[in-house]
């Protein structure tokens, strides 16, 4: 089996992107033992501290970003990172090609219960005023050079995309490298799977509640198949999963709170699972638009995600009919 640096210069993938591919791959083999180690080290719980996402922050969320930011910043490469867990930016090296947005542990509420959680991943190219502010990661996601997650499950596994096809890669432990199990994913246009927090069920839109309501009804209702639902509660075990075997991965807006109506962040978690889904064959929309065409306007910006296999996002879509 390809180990991971082998296999990037196959893919011509440049030098310099290759090393923060690398220095990524090295915090996940060092989250991923943390995540292993639990109460033995000390590490699960809450800390007293909020985010600015208004969310209290468990310790092995401070602890990843803080590995993530340490390593990264080391890099020659990296111009600056941009986190869920930071108010701003922070900057590294003054000449480096390259921008790294994270969501340090997603799934966090499932790290005391021994569940699956990982680290989503956007790199963009430093644009060409270097600002050197939170602008120059105002990109829309088509510019992102790479992006993929880990996911710290049974098994450790990294997965991107460099713009040819999305690869999987598996944690030997063993040998302590990550080694392709998947060179190219492709997710089935067709599903009968579908995953949402149905408990927010009263708060969606009409529109979306007639179309998991009809999901509901089965082969006898319109669209004449029986649905399976899944939800794991962390966003990068459910795109796992769509990339394995298909679905359709949904949070969509919902009218708990008007500050808030949407969950999910652009930078940190839609933008990077996007171009992974849209790499394998899906679609990932807000229901408005592409997640890939927005226009950022804030690094913490919020926003609608509807992604996976084609066919399904497309009947999702015809739904909405434009409202999200
Ligand atoms: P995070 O742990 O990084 O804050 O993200 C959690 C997100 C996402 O991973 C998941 O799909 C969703 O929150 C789960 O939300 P519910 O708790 O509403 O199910
Ligand atoms: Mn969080
Ligand atoms: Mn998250
Ligand atoms: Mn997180």
């Amino acid at each position: 089996m390809q180990r991971l640096i082998p296999t990037l210069r196959n893919d011509q993938v440049d030098e310099a992107l290759i090393s923060v591919l690398n220095s990524l791959s090295i915090c996940a083999k060092e989250i991923s033992f943390r995540v292993g180690q639990g109460d033995l080290a000390g590490v699960l719980g809450s800390t007293l501290d909020e985010n600015i996402q208004g969310e209290t922050q468990k310790k092995l969320d401070v602890l990843s970003n803080q590995l993530l930011k340490d390593i990264l910043l080391e890099s020659t490469h990296v111009r600056a990172v941009a986190s869920e867990e930071e108010d701003g930016i922070v900057t590294g090296a003054a000449e480096g090609q390259y921008l790294v947005a994270f969501d340090p542990l997603d799934g966090s509420s499932n790290i005391d219960i021994n569940s699956m959680v990982g680290t989503i991943f956007s790199i963009l190219p430093t644009p060409a005023d270097n600002s050197g502010d939170a602008s120059m990661f105002l990109q829309p996601g088509r510019q992102q050079v790479a992006a993929g997650y880990i996911l710290y499950g049974p098994r450790t596994m990294l997965v991107f995309t460099t713009g040819r096809g999305v690869k999987m890669f598996t944690l030997d432990q063993t040998v302590g490298e990550f080694l392709l199990t998947d060179a190219d994913v492709q997710i089935p246009l067709d599903t009968e799977e579908f995953a949402i927090n149905m408990s927010n069920h009263r708060h969606w839109r009409p529109e979306m509640r007639r179309y998991i309501d009809d999901l509901l009804l089965g082969k006898d209702g319109p669209r004449g198949k029986n649905f399976n639902m899944r939800w794991i509660a962390a966003m990068v075990a459910d795109v796992h999963r769509v990339l394995c075997r298909g679905g359709l991965f949904t949070y969509p807006w919902d009218g708990r709170s008007h500050s808030k109506p949407y969950k999910l962040r652009l930078l940190y978690e839609g933008n990077p699972m996007a171009l992974l889904v849209e790499q394998a064959g899906g679609i990932a929309h807000t229901g408005q638009e592409a997640i890939l065409d927005i226009q950022p306007d804030d690094i913490h910006q919020r926003i609608s995600v509807i992604l996976g296999s084609k066919n399904e996002v497309a009947a999702c879509l015809n739904y909405l009919e434009g409202s999200q």
